[in-house]
């Protein structure tokens, strides 16, 4: 179904000259486009006003479902120019797919993965300006969002639905990206448990993760290192990005689906891992496990994946009684090649062989 994200003609463009400015140093979800793409359902009427308009403040009612019981829910992708300066987006289908299932754990309605792909590129269409050249690790970072709109204080699904995007030009998520990062292991959170809604992409699960992130910038790290919330305390994932593990043997790790985000990039790097020589193995590892593999040199790489963060190197991690280096606290080789293998795929500049990207 082609729903036809109407662009009305209502826009007031930042100034060239201003955008470029914005382009050339756009850091990441300082600065947004000129658009937005927005669609509302009730349950009465299903999906509809379909539109693609200025980016404007949401009106909200102050009894919005939203701001009380946080039904909401988010994906995140982005586009990539490449030289010949054609637009494409990578794997939106998978991240349309999880938006799906997110839907389904927050009781919000479905959109259907044909209108969410469509949103996306009629905002990537109006704002085509606002992608940058990609030296510098730049694109134009897509933010599709849903929430419960309706002004109802039972605790029930809301009525009443509204659904956006939003574009923010984006380079690294981290300031260290390319060098690494550092994870504190925390014993006061947790991030998610059975029958939680830890593999949905939802506003809670950023929200309870800020006091465990302001724990680990306390102690210097840069971000968290979630455990499961059994004794065995196996890895997680780390709040913004999934995490794997590279073996002396020649093993790619990473813990199963189940309590965490079954993230596009991990899917990404799990179906690269043969080209790099490695094997992939989907596994519960525990806090134990990771320590003394890093400690004996068995376990030679850490790294995190996610859309924003791409692959960012684990440099160390420590808790409260340890503290532990990786690979000698410097990026590791896989870690590298994998990053640069992803980034050239996006970019256009490695071969696209299991067709992942998407003109726009
Ligand atoms: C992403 O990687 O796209 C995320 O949503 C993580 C973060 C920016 C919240």
């Amino acid at each position: 179904m082609n729903a036809g994200f109407q662009l009305l003609p209502t826009t007031h463009p930042l100034p060239a000259a201003e955008r470029e400015e914005i382009l050339a140093a756009p850091g990441f979800g300082r600065f947004f486009t000129d658009h937005m793409a927005s669609a509302t359902w009730t349950k009465e009427g299903g999906w509809h006003d379909f539109r693609v308009t200025a980016l404007e403040p949401i009106s909200l009612h102050p009894g919005s479902a939203v701001l009380h019981y946080a039904q909401e829910i988010f994906e995140g992708l982005k586009a990539f120019r490449h030289d010949d300066g054609s637009i494409w987006l990578f794997r939106p289908d998978l991240n349309a797919r999880r938006f799906v299932n997110s839907a389904r754990r927050l009781a919000l309605p479905v959109l259907s993965e044909e209108l969410f792909v469509e949103s996306v590129e009629a905002l990537v269409r109006a704002d085509e300006a606002w992608v940058p050249p990609h030296e510098g690790g730049r694109s134009l970072y897509l933010r599709p969002f849903m929430f419960g709109s309706e002004a109802f204080l039972g605790v029930r699904p809301a009525a009443q639905v509204t659904y956006g995007v939003i574009a923010s030009p984006a380079a690294s998520y981290f300031s260290s990206g390319l060098s690494g990062v550092t994870l504190w292991v925390s014993e006061n959170y947790a991030r998610a448990g059975k029958g939680g809604t830890g593999a949905a992409k939802c506003g809670g699960n950023y929200a309870s993760s800020l006091a465990a992130q302001v724990e680990a910038q306390e102690n210097g790290c840069d971000q968290v290192l979630y455990l499961s919330d059994d004794e065995e305390r196996y890895l997680e994932e780390s709040g913004t990005m999934n995490l794997f593990l590279v073996t002396a043997d020649g093993e790619l790790v990473t813990p199963g689906l189940g309590t965490i985000l079954d993230g596009v990039t991990r899917d990404s790097v799990l179906e690269l891992a043969a080209e790099h020589g490695l094997k992939p193995a989907q596994r519960q590892v525990s806090l134990a496990q990771l320590r003394e593999g890093c400690a004996s040199g068995e376990i030679t790489e850490l790294f995190a994946s996610g859309t924003a963060a791409v692959i960012t190197p684990i440099l160390g991690f420590k808790g409260r009684e340890y503290e532990q280096s990786v690979g000698g606290g410097i990026p590791g080789e896989v870690t590298t090649n994998l990053r640069n293998h992803i980034l050239n795929i996006q970019y256009g500049q490695a071969p696209d062989t299991r067709n992942w990207l998407r003109r726009v």
